[in-house]
């Protein structure tokens, strides 16, 4: 009955990049998955790790700089956090391992309870399987819950996207859709002893 009924509110996401550069094809992935959002869910996209500075407990102490106090409380607020990293040297870029120092202090950490997607894209036919098990690592240690099963990476990025950096490859976009959908069930899932505000 109009009035009556109680309004849903959406599944927020927050989502990082981990590469800096305009042609990124990581970026270009996060595009297609925001076009590809399940009903109720939003994504929103914190685009300031660049402006953090190199992680330095001095810096800390003195004063946390006013992105990294930014950083924290998008994740805060959010029902689950999206990063999409390309893999560097079989690892985690610099610029979210540093983003994520940052975020990382407090306690609680905004990090406990927190469902964690991960996705990204390579040249490779490994498509980041190893940094996603390092940031995996890193992110269980804080208490957060990286989504399990299913992974998302997308090896042969080449062949996926076209020249403007679209998605060429319709199965793909359905796996985001549903993968998107997975983690909503996951943060939904521990909404119950996740501390948000
Ligand atoms: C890479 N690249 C890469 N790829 C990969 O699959 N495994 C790896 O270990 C590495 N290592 C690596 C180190 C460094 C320093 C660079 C710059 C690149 C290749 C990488 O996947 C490719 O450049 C991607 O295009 C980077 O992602 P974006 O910027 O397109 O999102």
């Amino acid at each position: 009955m109009a009035g009556t009924e109680t309004q849903k509110e959406a599944f927020h996401i927050v989502a990082v990049v981990g590469s800096l550069r305009k042609g990124s094809y990581n970026r270009a992935l996060l595009r297609e998955a925001i076009e590809a959002v399940p009903e109720g869910v939003t994504i929103e996209v914190f685009d300031k790790l660049a402006d953090l500075p190199l992680f330095n407990e001095d810096i800390e102490t003195q004063e946390t700089p006013d992105t990294a106090l930014a950083f924290k409380e998008v994740i805060r607020k959010a029902d689950a956090l999206l990063v999409v990293t390309p893999e560097y040297n079989s690892g985690l870029p610099a610029v979210l391992k540093n983003a994520i120092d940052w975020a990382s202090r407090g306690s609680p950490s905004v990090f406990k309870n927190l469902a964690v997607g991960i996705m990204g894209t390579s040249p490779g036919a490994m498509g980041t399987v190893k940094v996603q098990a390092q940031l995996k690592q890193s992110l269980g240690g804080l208490g957060a819950y990286p989504l399990a099963a299913p992974d998302f990476v997308l090896p042969l990025y080449k062949s996926k996207f076209d020249a403007n950096l679209k998605l060429t490859d319709e199965a793909t976009v359905t796996r985001l859709t549903a993968y998107l959908d997975r983690l909503r069930e996951l943060g939904t899932c521990l909404s119950a002893i996740r501390e948000k505000l």
